[in-house]
């Protein structure tokens, strides 16, 4: 075992994190869930949607006879939707393609819709025993720094280099646990920000400790300006209810149900004439809400509007008239139910 191997193993027993819900346990469809959650979002924030979702999903069948939408409710406010509109496709391959097991090599797992080659590679060693590199965000640095690797990792011969390195140190044995420590170590003591080195298992041998250069390493994203976009939601209220709309399945928030957007400068009277055939009592303004996306910002100006009249002008299709209340608690976006919250809370 070299070197990294065996300090993170005998540093994992005494330091690393044991009871986290998807540990002790090698069930494939929970480790399977507990990954796609865990990709991109931080293990304090997966807990109770991965305890809510199992509570309704126990299994992979339950999942893959479930409508879409069901599930989406469950992720609203997980963010990066393709992740549950894939999970649901990969339920349903697993059922139809898999007589209802996952399989248990990384290459037939990362054939899965949503499942890379480190999620593979992460259900292959947990749930199977197997014997397999993992290169997530957290590996990436841990391995950027302890072997001073220069660049950055988004790119693809930065991260072969990266991917080979993390192979060379997979050990024989104990593999569950090495793969367990690099993903410790890079949640809790090598920080992107306020590296925790006095506490580090690796510290004699870390490159990048002994360059004085921690923080130096991984070379962050060349930092392009995101856009701004700016839109206005409104918030349609009629008797008590409000009017959502299904977005389209592809795209930023696909499949999710969200206010009626015009541009911030159109006049929402104009919106309320032209699609429902309705008058407006009143609109307000209410503060802007900045919401960041990876690849842009997002301006919204929410604009709360009494429809006038109980005129039940039939919805069209992929709009529904809901109680506030249900709204909230549909499957909507982050933004979407913090202005929905604030208008039940007012
Ligand atoms: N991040 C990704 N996978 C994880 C796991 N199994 N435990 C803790 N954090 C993780």
């Amino acid at each position: 075992m070299s070197a990294l191997a065996s300090r993170l193993v005998r540093w994992q027993v005494r330091h690393g994190r044991h009871d986290l819900p998807w540990q002790r346990t090698r069930d494939p469809y929970r480790i399977w869930l507990s990954e796609v959650m865990l990709q991109q979002t931080q293990v304090a924030t997966v807990i109770p949607y991965y305890e809510r979702f199992l509570a309704r999903f126990p299994d992979v069948k339950s999942l893959a006879g479930a409508p879409l939408d069901d599930v989406l409710v469950l992720w609203s406010g997980l963010g990066y939707y393709s992740r549950a509109r894939n999970l649901h496709a990969a339920a349903r391959a697993v059922t139809e393609s898999h007589g209802g097991r996952f399989p248990p090599t990384s290459k037939a797992l990362a054939s899965l819709p949503g499942v890379g080659r480190s999620t593979a590679a992460a259900i292959a060693v947990f749930a199977f025993g197997g014997r397999e590199a993992i290169l997530d965000g957290n590996v990436k640095r841990v391995l950027a720094r302890h072997f001073a690797v220069r660049g950055y990792p988004g790119e693809k011969r930065v991260e072969n280099r990266l991917w080979k390195l993390a192979e060379s140190q997979v050990p024989a044995k104990d593999v569950e646990r090495y793969t367990q420590a690099l993903m410790d170590l890079g949640a809790s003591v090598c920080t992107r920000a306020r590296p925790a080195c006095a506490s580090c298992p690796l510290r004699a041998s870390c490159e990048a400790r002994s360059q004085g250069k921690v923080q130096a390493y991984p070379r962050p994203r060349p930092r392009k300006p995101v856009p701004l976009r700016k839109t206005a939601m409104l918030l349609l209220l009629r008797e008590g209810e409000v009017l959502l709309e299904k977005r389209p399945p592809a795209g930023i928030w696909g499949g999710l149900w969200c206010l009626p957007e015009i541009s911030p400068n159109a006049d929402p009277r104009d919106y309320c004439r032209r699609r429902l055939g309705a008058r407006l009592a009143s609109a307000r303004r209410l503060p802007l809400l900045r919401h960041a996306f990876t690849h842009f910002t997002l301006d919204i100006t929410p604009v709360v509007c009494q429809v006038a009249g109980a005129s039940p002008s039939a919805s069209e299709p992929g709009q529904v008239w809901l109680p506030l209340e249900e709204a909230a608690q549909a499957a909507v976006p982050a933004p979407v139910r913090k202005l929905l919250n604030s208008l039940q809370a007012a």
